[in-house]
This record gives structure tokens, C-alpha cells and sequence, in this order.
């Protein structure tokens, strides 16, 4: 049976999204699919990149997160080989999608090689969707999830607005494509806006 692309995007979505049911709000399936509606966007600015491969992995950038996968199954990409092989995707693509989701999952982690342009394009808008408003809702979510203080003056104890030291405000500067930075811009201005708004609070109640 020859399935056209809609119809390989369907499959992919119903996957993830059964896949994805147990995670918090800010890993849920609406993430999921502002990444990839992002990421093809970057697609579309910057002109590189196999779209059906950014949108693969777009939609499966989470699956087997580390906080959410037991130790076993982390990274060995087998779920999504057998996904997208029953879907009649090629063995090349594939295991580009395997090696974007395996180099997401360790962000931090080291470099092994020249990335690909798919991979600079999901890693961007994976990073996007950590700042400006939505950003700043799914820290506080996330953050609510580990039952952190809002802030902590003091800085000794995790808080999410030390969050926003620790990461946030970072990731303008780890962009990959110059559309990244630019969007960057914009919602990093908007971190600080909105820190500067909570500190007046905080520090100025009556004023
Ligand atoms: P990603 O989904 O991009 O891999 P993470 O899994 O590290 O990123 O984080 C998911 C979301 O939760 C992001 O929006 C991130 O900023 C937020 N987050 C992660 N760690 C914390 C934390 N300690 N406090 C508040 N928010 C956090
Ligand atoms: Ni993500």
C-alpha cells in the first residue's frame, strides 16, 4: 500500500500524541506541534532542509526524552525505526530522524560532527518554544511540576526564575540559523521585560 505524505503525517501524529499522554504542559502534544509548525517556517526562511524530514522529526524530537523513557529504552531510536519503517519511509531518512531525536534528547551534550541543516532547524525551534511567553508559561509549569519556588532571593534554593539564569536567557546566543535569531530576539526582549515587571513587583509592592 503506497501511502502519500498526509497520509505519513497522520500516522506520525497519532503516535505521538498516544505517546505523549502521560507528560506535563509543556511537553504535551501542543509542544509538539508548535516545534513543528516553527520548524518549518525556519524551512520556508532559510531554504535548506529536507521538509519532510524536519517535520518527522519535528513530531518525534521527544519521543524517548530521557525523563520520561525507562533507562532501557533511551536513545536506541527502535521505536521510531519501526514506526517509520511500517510507514514506507526510507532507511536514509530515517535515520536522520533517529540521529536528530538522539542528539536532542543530550542538548547539552558533545559534538559528534558537522550537524545537519534538518537538525539546526528543530534544535532552533525546539529552543524557541523555551522563551518568550510560551517560554515563560512552560517554565512555570515545569517548574510547578517539581514543586520549585516561584524565586528565591537568596538564590540557595532551585527556583524558576533562576531557571531563567540557568537557561533561558542563554538561548538567544545558541541559535543555529539566522531566522532563529532574529525570532530570538524578540521573545528574549520579552524575558526581560517580564523580569524586570516581576522584580518591581516583588521588591516594590506598593508603589
Ligand atoms: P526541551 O523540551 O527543549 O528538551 P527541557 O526538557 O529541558 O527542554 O525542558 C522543557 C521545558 O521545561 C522548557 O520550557 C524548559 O525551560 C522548562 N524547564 C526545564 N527545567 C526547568 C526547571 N528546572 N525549572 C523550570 N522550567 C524548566
Ligand atoms: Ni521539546
Amino acid at each position: 500500500m503506497e501511502m502519500n505524505t498526509g497520509d505519513i503525517i497522520c500516522k506520525v501524529e497519532e503516535f505521538v500524541k498516544s505517546s505523549l499522554r502521560n507528560h506535563d504542559g509543556g511537553h504535551d502534544w501542543w509542544h509538539i506541534d508548535r516545534v513543528r509548525r516553527l520548524a518549518l517556517k525556519l524551512q520556508e526562511a532559510e531554504g535548506c532542509g529536507d521538509r519532510l524530514v524536519i517535520e518527522l522529526s519535528a513530531l518525534l524530537h521527544d519521543i524517548d526524552d530521557m525523563k520520561f523513557t525507562e533507562r532501557d529504552d533511551v536513545n536506541t531510536g527502535n521505536k521510531i525505526r519501526s514506526l517509520l519503517d511500517g510507514l514506507g519511509i526510507c532507511s536514509h531518512d530515517t535515520e536522520k530522524v533517529v540521529e536528530i531525536n538522539r542528539k536532542i534528547s543530550f542538548s547539552s551534550g558533545k559534538d559528534d560532527g558537522v550537524p545537519s541543516d534538518e537538525f539546526r532547524i528543530v534544535q532552533d525551534a525546539d529552543r524557541l518554544d523555551a522563551i518568550g511567553a510560551i517560554g515563560i508559561a512552560r517554565a512555570f509549569n515545569y517548574g510547578g511540576f517539581l514543586n520549585n519556588n516561584l524565586y528565591d532571593p537568596a538564590g540557595k534554593n532551585p527556583s524558576t526564575i533562576g531557571h531563567f539564569y540557568d537557561k533561558l536567557l542563554k538561548l538567544k546566543n545558541l541559535m543555529n540559523t539566522d531566522t532563529a535569531k532574529r525570532i530570538a530576539d524578540e521573545r528574549h526582549k520579552f524575558l526581560e521585560l517580564f523580569l524586570n515587571e516581576f522584580y518591581k513587583e516583588w521588591n516594590r509592592p506598593d508603589l
